[in-house]
């Protein structure tokens, strides 16, 4: 009881391990990746898969089936992919591409963009340990 100062929905007390411990995690201990450390983590260069939302990182490795090497995501993993969720798409190549060094780049979105993206949110923060936080240090 004592430690959920955040709010959690009404009803939900079978919320799962992993959604909790995101919940409770705290954002001024998160290690910070830069974003070419981050395209690191590939399942390849470090055994990890990790994949980025709106700058947080989540630890996919456990579905290597979707996201490991040669998979249908492995384009998803090693990088902040908000852009690519809000747009529905696994290719920046279309008439508002950014550039997949842009594949986080939200300021142009629309409302329904940016809930298509939190939706996806949602989604992550139940099946994914939150595990860092990606910042612009370098251009990558
Ligand atoms: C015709 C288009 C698409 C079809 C038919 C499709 C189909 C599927 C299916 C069947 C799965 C479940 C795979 C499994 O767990 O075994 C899946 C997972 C997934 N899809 Fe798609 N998908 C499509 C497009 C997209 C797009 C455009 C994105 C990204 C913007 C996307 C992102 C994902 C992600 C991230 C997962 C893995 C979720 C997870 O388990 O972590 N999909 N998709």
């Amino acid at each position: 009881m004592e430690s959920d100062e955040r709010a959690t929905p009404p009803g939900d007390e079978s919320i799962g391990e992993i959604e909790k411990h995101n919940l409770n995690v705290d954002i001024t201990t998160l290690p910070i990746y830069t974003r070419s450390q981050l395209a690191q983590f590939n399942g390849t260069d470090r055994p990890q898969t990790y994949v980025a939302i709106r700058g947080y990182i989540y630890d996919v490795s456990s579905n290597a089936k979707n996201y490991g090497p040669g998979k249908s995501y492995h384009r998803l993993v090693g990088k902040d992919v908000t852009r690519l969720f809000g747009l529905n798409t696994l290719s920046l190549t279309s008439a508002r591409s950014q550039g997949d060094s842009r594949s986080w780049y939200t300021g142009d979105f629309t409302a329904k963009e940016n809930a298509a993206v939190d939706s996806w949110v949602s989604f992550f923060r139940k099946r994914y340990p939150i595990v860092g936080l990606v910042v612009d240090h370098d251009s990558g």
